[in-house]
């Protein structure tokens, strides 16, 4: 047959019949593509095919975790799934992580993965700037979070600890997770939005956060514009809240008092290599407030709930943590200063492995802007394509067995010497994630989430009414299902 007459036939043919073969030719070829980019099993990533276009979209909704450990089993520490157009790969574990945490932006960019964020925290910060004015932001954020800042939070937090504490009964049930999560919004006003929001519009400002929060959903990365009501209440609580910022900061510059928290530091930052070296605006700091409130919320809420039915379950790492506080308040009376808190070595080991065991953020993500490669464990070497998105799992990785022994077990101790079993190969322990990107507000949440455990262990004693909750992967910060605890007031005796 020539081209004429198949060009005629073609023509005679309907429409809804040549769409068909057309839509048909194109997957076949994306088969036959990805297919033959599996034939070369030292360089790219094994693929795991899926359903053509859909690729592993359907296991991914299903939850990360379950498709992770199917994918491991199967391929080991490095393998790509298609997500409709685009491909994700996955490195397990430290060995394959370095270059991750490392690299610099321009190789492997948050800006892709991370702008869902924008309509969030607003224009003109963070993930919706470039790199270069970005990381002068978090040199702001960087300055406010710094161990002279520390050491003036800390009585503040102490203080919001025992107000919110004293207004519970002698004895009662509650869930920790809520509790948590009111009291650290609290704390957070106070030391990082400043002392206006929390004596005065607090309320205003919790109830927008909670409009904000509630905007932020599983579809919202995919879609983050989609036209749906809860979107429309992030935008309106967004803009709300800028409004309050921008009341207080010009309140602030026209008094010219100056305060001992995040957004003092933020309003007398400066830019250095980018525009022009001014001052911060009103819209920037707003932003800034907003994305802080973001990242310590939710996940310093979960890891101190954790922090607390792991160590109830496990009662001799309570009763240690009890131990710990008689030691330290025979030395140190009520004081609970910085000093103090880091003299904390058990309680410490305690949040850590909470932590471990359960880090709030399932999944790390970057873009890789140019191939790289990594070599497992066992000595493979792959290249990972450039345009993937790449993604590392605190939760999955922390379970490995050959980097933590038992790892379903809690055992705090695995950090103390001589286990360190986050110390051999860089990258094992991701609850703070870690290298270039790695957690700014690590100190900050390890002081108050001590500050509240101390406070509750001084003063109170628990008993678990539900097993250990199971962990919610439906949500965007991962989180405990609910749990009930009792609490009777006793006073620790030193
Ligand atoms: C237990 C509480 C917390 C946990 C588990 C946690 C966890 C993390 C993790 C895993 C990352 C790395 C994200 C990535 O690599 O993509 C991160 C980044 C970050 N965290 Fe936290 N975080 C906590 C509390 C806080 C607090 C209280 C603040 C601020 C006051 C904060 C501010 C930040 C910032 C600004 C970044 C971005 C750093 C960068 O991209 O350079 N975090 N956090």
């Amino acid at each position: 047959m020539d081209v004429a007459s198949l060009a005629e036939g073609l023509q005679a043919l309907p429409l809804s019949t040549l769409l068909a073969a057309a839509t048909a030719v194109v997957l076949l070829a994306a088969v036959v593509m990805r297919v033959l980019s599996n034939n070369f099993p030292g360089k790219a990533p094994p693929v795991e095919e899926g359903i053509p276009f859909i690729g592993g979209l359907i296991k991914f909704s299903n939850g990360p975790l379950p498709l992770m450990c199917e994918m491991y089993k199967k391929h080991g520490e490095v393998f790509t799934i298609p997500l409709l157009h685009k491909r994700m790969t996955f490195l397990v574990g430290p060995h394959v992580s370095p270059h991750f945490f490392n690299a610099t932006d321009d190789k492997m960019s948050q800006t892709e993965v991370y702008n869902f964020n924008v309509p969030t925290f607003g224009r003109g910060v963070v993930y919706d700037v470039d790199q270069r004015v970005r990381s002068e932001q978090f040199r702001f954020v960087a300055d406010a979070l710094r161990t002279t800042k520390l050491r003036t939070y800390v009585p503040a937090f102490k203080q919001e600890a025992e107000a919110y504490f004293s207004k519970w009964g002698d004895e009662g049930v509650v869930d920790l997770m809520q509790a948590f999560s009111d009291l650290i919004i609290l704390t957070a006003s106070r030391t990082l939005l400043g002392r206006e929001i929390r004596e005065t519009m607090f309320k205003e400002v919790a109830d927008l956060y909670h409009d904000l929060d509630d905007g932020m959903r599983p579809i919202s990365v995919i879609f983050p514009y989609l036209p749906t009501e809860f979107h429309r209440r992030r935008d309106a609580a967004r803009e709300a809240l800028r409004a309050i910022f921008q009341k207080v900061i010009k309140g602030r510059r026209e008094s010219g008092v100056k305060e001992d928290d995040m957004l003092q530091v933020l309003i007398d930052s400066r830019y250095r290599n980018v525009y022009g070296g001014r001052a911060t605006n009103d819209s920037e700091i707003a932003g800034l407030l907003t994305a802080i409130l973001f990242a310590g919320q939710h996940t310093s809420s979960v890891t101190s709930s954790w922090t607390g039915y792991r160590m109830l379950s496990n009662r001799k790492w309570f009763e240690a943590a009890q131990e710990e506080q008689r030691r330290v308040m025979r030395q140190h009376g009520d004081t609970l200063d910085m000093d103090v808190l880091n003299s904390m070595d058990v309680l410490h080991r305690n949040i850590q492995e909470a932590l471990r065991m359960e880090p709030p953020l399932v999944m790390l993500m970057r873009y890789s802007k140019e191939p790289f490669s990594v070599t497992t464990s066992e000595g493979k070497t792959y290249v990972v394509p450039k345009n993937h998105i790449v993604a590392c799992s605190p939760t999955f990785s922390h379970r490995l067995p050959h980097v933590f022994k038992e790892p379903e077990q809690y055992q705090p101790d695995r950090f103390a010497p001589p286990r360190e079993e986050d110390k051999p190969i860089p990258f094992s322990y991701l609850g703070f994630g870690g290298g270039r990107h790695g957690c700014m507000g690590q100190n900050f949440a390890y002081l108050q989430i001590k500050t509240i455990w101390s406070v509750l262990l001084r003063n109170f004693d628990f008993e678990m009414l539900d097993p250990v909750p199971e962990a919610d992967y439906t949500s965007m910060v991962i989180m405990p299902k609910p749990c009930r605890v009792r609490y009777i007031r006793k006073k620790l005796a030193a």
